[in-house]
């Protein structure tokens, strides 16, 4: 298999890096989900949040590696034609957007706070003598910012495996399968 896209199929590269975050998002959005539904001394919810800002950092720095791979391969891709191509297309968008956005909001925030950041242990933000306002700000939005992500990649397997594999059967999904 090619490393590279090819106007047939994504190479191995696209996807590693879609199979690999997608196993990646799912284990955050898990911690998300126990942050939000579980007490605070429930250990559960203390195992799956410990990861939550390294893993959410790794994805970030991820996503912007995929985008970069993305925009190099942009010529030789698999095509998206049509009214529902254009659609899949502004939700690859909208998916990438997000990915970037939300751990944004709060690496952003990090940055301006006093309390810094850490990434497995190195320092990436000491923490400053007074917090920045506008860099605060927009991670008030993070969570939801987080939960409409999660919608739109239920969306997104949906119209994969629901729409293109199981109704319409024309082999869209192996694009990134085989
Ligand atoms: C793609 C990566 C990420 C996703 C999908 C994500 C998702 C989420 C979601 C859905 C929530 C809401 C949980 C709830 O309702 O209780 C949340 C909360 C939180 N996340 Fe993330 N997160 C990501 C990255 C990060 C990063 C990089 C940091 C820190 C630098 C971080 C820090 C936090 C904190 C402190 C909270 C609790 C306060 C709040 O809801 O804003 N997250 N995250
Ligand atoms: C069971 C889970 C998943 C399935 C079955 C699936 C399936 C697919 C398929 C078949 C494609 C190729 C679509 C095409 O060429 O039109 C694709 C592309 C894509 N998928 Fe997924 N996907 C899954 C999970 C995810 C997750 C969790 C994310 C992001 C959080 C994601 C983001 C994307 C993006 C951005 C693309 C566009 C191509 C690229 O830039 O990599 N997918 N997916």
């Amino acid at each position: 298999m090619p490393l590279q896209d090819t106007p047939s199929r994504y190479g191995l590269i696209s996807r590693a890096l879609h199979w690999g975050m997608a196993l990646l998002f799912l284990a955050q959005f898990a911690s998300a989900a126990a942050h939000w539904a579980l007490p605070r001394e429930n250990a559960l919810r203390e195992t799956l949040w410990s990861y939550h800002v390294d893993l959410g950092i790794t994805l970030f720095v991820l996503v912007l590696l995929r985008g970069i791979w993305g925009l190099i391969n942009l010529q030789r891709r698999p095509a998206h034609s049509g009214a529902l191509g254009a659609a899949a297309q502004a939700g690859h968008a909208a998916l990438y957007a997000l990915m970037i956005v939300v751990p944004g909001t709060r690496i952003l925030a990090a940055a301006g706070s006093d309390r810094g950041l850490s990434y497995l242990g190195m320092t990436i933000f000491a923490p400053r003598e007074a917090e920045i306002a506008w860099m605060q700000a927009p991670s008030e939005w993070h969570g939801e910012l987080g939960w409409i992500l999660a919608l739109i990649v239920l969306g997104h397997i949906a119209m994969a495996v629901g729409w293109h594999h199981l109704i319409q059967r024309d082999g869209q999904l192996q694009r990134m399968t085989s």
